[in-house]
């Protein structure tokens, strides 16, 4: 190792080292506390003012991850948050977890990441370790990131820089499953792809501080696919049990107990679940990233399209399902009043992005129903992308569930009463099997 990485690799071993996380939302805010609990001097960077003041006063604004750590952090004198990137020559280690969306027409938009590599430009030192996390497709890392971050270090006049030499730039993909217990920041193993061996050791070193397992891999391109592969292999294989849902459907057979049975194969075999279609920031969107950089190099992505297209049907298909048996009582859609449970894309968040309940909203509204909603840990929906809606939760009682002509379940949070909507709902749409197993249900349950 040269002088500049030795006197880095000393800092992040005795934890001198100061680390700056860019982008504090579900993946950057978690990893921020992974880091600080581990021991280091932790500086979060965001464009978002209200994020930077939730913070200094303890307040979570991710409920799900509880108030106990933005407590913790906001009690450290070795935690801050900012909106001031011209800081971003303090930290020793810069972390950038922005989001990377689609566009309209599903291509990939670098622009968070390209504005924080320019913010990361203007403020370059030497001896400085950039870690990008959020997902992209093969080849930003080295491609795109940084030679945004150089032309910008330029355009500021902030000296000449060489990867491996003064500057060290890793991949390393946020696997984050928000809600999830059993697998969290600090036990989710890590992958780590540098563009060159000693970004690849110095980041490694970095995050063996907040996390249990760290796995180096040989560039950063098999750090940003392996990232993309999981989240192919997740999208293919919900469309698959979604298509052999309608399939199973029209012979008469429940696809959730074949999928119970076909579980029981202890090998070769893993179960993936149907549901109203795709939700959140990864899978709905991030193998599109793939499909268009293939485009690139003359390859089609025929599985990813296919699969895109099935889940993208899934929220017409509860339509569909929710007409027929609104058809069964002599009701139309139109007129109808229909309650939908849960908006979150899945259990136990209040996280709405992509969500599919903003879609079967929409639908339901656009053909005459009155629709309302209840979701426990979203009170209030609205601003969603490609949906002009603004809706207010209601409560789920008795008197909700009486006047409603349908229920449907769109999420199956685990603090809703489940038997109380048996009770007292006339037709219930369940597209996650949320009533099974519950005795004396006097609705009429009909599964999508
Ligand atoms: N949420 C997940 O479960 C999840 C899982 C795997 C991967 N990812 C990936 O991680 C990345 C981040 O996703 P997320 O869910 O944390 O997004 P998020 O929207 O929750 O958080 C992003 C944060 O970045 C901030 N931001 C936006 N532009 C910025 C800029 N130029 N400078 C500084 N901050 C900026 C936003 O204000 C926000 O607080 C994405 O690439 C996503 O695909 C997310």
């Amino acid at each position: 190792m040269k002088p500049v990485a030795q006197e880095l690799a000393s800092k992040i071993q005795s934890k001198a080292s100061i680390v700056g996380v860019v982008g504090l939302g579900y993946v950057g805010l978690p990893l921020a506390d992974a880091l600080h609990t581990g021991g280091l001097r932790v500086i979060g960077f965001d464009i978002d003012p209200s994020k930077i003041t939730d913070l200094d006063s303890g307040v979570n604004y991710l409920k799900h991850l509880g108030e106990e750590m933005t407590q913790r952090l906001s009690a450290s004198e070795r935690f801050e948050a900012t909106t001031n990137f011209d800081r971003l020559d303090e930290p020793d280690v810069i972390i950038v977890c922005v989001p990377t969306p689609v566009g309209k027409h599903l291509e990939p938009n670098l622009d968070y990441v390209i504005d924080t590599a320019v913010s990361i430009g203007k403020k370059l030192r030497g001896g400085q370790l950039v870690v990008l996390e959020s997902t992209t497709y093969p080849g930003t890392t080295a491609t795109e990131f940084l030679p945004a971050i150089l032309e910008s270090a330029q355009s500021y006049d902030r000296g000449a820089f060489a990867v491996g030499d003064n500057l060290f730039v890793a991949f390393s993909p946020e696997r984050e499953n928000p809600g999830s217990t059993s697998h969290t920041t600090t036990t989710i193993p890590k992958l780590v792809g540098g563009l060159d061996p000693v970004s690849t050791e110095l980041a490694c070193s970095l995050y063996a501080h907040g996390v249990k397992e760290v796995v180096p891999v040989s560039s950063a391109e098999i750090a940003e696919s392996a990232k993309i592969l999981e989240n192919v292999f997740r999208a293919v294989n919900v469309a698959l049990v979604n298509e052999l849902k309608t399939v199973f459907d029209a012979m008469g057979i429940d696809v959730w107990e074949v999928i119970q049975a076909a579980s029981t194969k202890p090998f070769g075999f893993m179960p993936f679940y149907p549901g109203p279609g795709l939700g959140g920031h990864c899978i709905p969107i991030d193998p599109y990233y793939l499909s268009w950089k293939a485009r690139e190099h003359g390859c089609v992505t025929r599985f990813i399209e296919l699969a895109g297209e099935i889940n993208r049907a899934m929220p017409q298909y509860v339509i569909e399902k929710t007409t027929q048996a609104l058809n069964g009582d002599c009701k139309s859609v139109k007129g109808s009043t229909i309650l939908v449970v849960g908006l979150a894309y899945k259990p136990n968040v209040d996280d709405v992005r992509e969500s599919p309940a903003a879609e079967i909203i929409d639908l339901l509204i656009k053909q005459g129903a009155e629709v309302s909603y209840h979701d426990p840990h979203v009170d209030r929906f609205h601003n969603m992308r490609n949906y002009p809606i603004d809706m207010h939760s209601v409560a789920l009682d008795q008197q909700t569930l009486e006047a409603a002509d349908c229920v449907i379940i769109v999420t199956d949070h685990s603090v809703i009463d489940w038997a109380m909507i048996g009770e007292h709902a006339k037709l219930v749409v369940d597209t996650r099997n949320a009533m099974d197993g519950l005795q004396g249900v006097k609705a009429r349950i009909v599964k999508s």
